[in-house]
């Protein structure tokens, strides 16, 4: 399982650096299996913030489908990008529980590329989750 998404991942990432362009589905399909794969075990498979590892943070992983809402209504995506590479971890300097994403996945043999397409699509995949 974890291998075939490492396969689907791939591609994913090739497409998107070859430039053809993938669907919307396509990329919230992929951010779906990213997010289960990286995210769920804190802030839950619906990404609501109850995941298995909760009890073992000292900050509870934010509810992610009320980002937009809390937004005024707007997907506050730079601030995820940047929360995502590290760069402004909410709190006040952050507790440094949430993983830096960007780096971790340049670093697992993705290329900056590829974890830049994994960056987008676990977006996509938050987007469409978000509470109206
Ligand atoms: C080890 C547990 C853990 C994992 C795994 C994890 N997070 Fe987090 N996340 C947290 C915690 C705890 C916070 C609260 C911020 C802090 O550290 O103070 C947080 C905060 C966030 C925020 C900021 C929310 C806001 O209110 O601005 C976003 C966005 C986010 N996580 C997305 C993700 C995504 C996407 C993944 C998977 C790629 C992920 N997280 C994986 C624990 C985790």
């Amino acid at each position: 399982m974890v291998l075939f998404r490492r396969v689907a991942y791939l591609i994913v990432s090739a497409a998107l650096i070859s430039g053809s362009h993938l669907s919307l589905a396509e990329s919230q399909n992929s951010g779906k299996a990213a997010f289960l794969e990286d995210c769920a075990v804190c802030h839950g498979s619906d990404a609501k913030g109850r995941g298995a590892f909760t009890s073992m943070l000292r900050v509870p992983p934010p509810d992610l489908t009320t980002l937009s809402r809390l937004n005024g209504g707007e997907f506050p995506a730079a601030q995820v990008r940047r929360t995502l590479a590290g760069i402004n971890m909410p709190g006040a300097h952050g507790t440094g529980e949430m993983p830096i994403w960007g780096r971790r996945w340049r670093e697992d043999g993705h290329g900056s590329a590829g974890a830049n397409a994994r960056v987008i699509t676990v977006m996509a995949y938050l987007r469409a989750v978000q509470e109206e």
